[in-house]
């Protein structure tokens, strides 16, 4: 009784069309990584350290402390991870290039650390501006630093080196 009522209006309903470029209809613009870095990219602007936000320290202690740049590359990595699967600021990081992150948190921090390396992103001013995190989203990251560097065995006093060094940049990287 059901089916002989049903089959025919279920017959009568259109085929979806399969030849309609959604994408086109609503607007989406097709992001293609680069090839070789697997980045999106990004508009062009002007590569320095001084885009780094801070001024490295003058000895390599602290790079040591940190594991050298195996250590700080595991931190930032870590640190990478967190913040992605953070449910806190997940939301933030939602639909942000990973794979860049990745990258330029860590040549940051190697940076900073007094590592051998150059700074080749942002400035923080820039690559924060209209994401709209608040102070409790700082406090977030911070904590997820913390425990990058906890797992490494930094110690202690060093990690609170490291974070007096990033806390100026506060005003750079929170809108309220
Ligand atoms: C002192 C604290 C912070 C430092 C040192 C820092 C560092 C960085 C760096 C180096 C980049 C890459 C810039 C580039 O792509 O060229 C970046 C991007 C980003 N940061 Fe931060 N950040 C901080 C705070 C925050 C906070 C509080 C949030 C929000 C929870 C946040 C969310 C993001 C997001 C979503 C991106 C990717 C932006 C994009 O893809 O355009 N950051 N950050």
């Amino acid at each position: 009784m059901f089916l002989t009522a049903t089959l025919p209006l279920l017959l009568m309903q259109q085929a979806p069309a399969g030849d309609i470029d959604w994408d086109k209809e609503f607007g989406v613009e097709e992001v293609e990584r680069d090839p070789v870095t697997g980045e999106i990219p990004v508009e062009p602007y002007t590569k320095s350290n001084a885009n780094a936000g801070a001024t490295p320290f003058n000895s390599d202690a602290m790079a040591a402390h940190f594991g050298g740049r195996d250590g700080i590359e595991r931190i930032a990595d870590r640190f990478t991870d967190l913040n992605f699967a953070d449910p806190r600021i997940g939301g933030i990081f939602a639909g942000h290039d990973e794979v860049r992150f990745r990258r330029t948190i860590f040549e940051q921090f190697c940076y900073i650390l007094n590592a051998g390396c150059d700074y080749t992103g942002r400035d923080m001013q820039s690559s924060h501006a209209g994401l709209g995190s608040r102070k409790a989203d700082l406090n977030a990251i911070v904590e997820n630093l913390q425990q990058a560097m906890r797992e490494e065995n930094v110690p202690f006093a060093a990690q609170n080196r490291f974070l007096s060094k990033l806390a100026p940049m506060s005003g750079d990287v929170i809108e309220r």
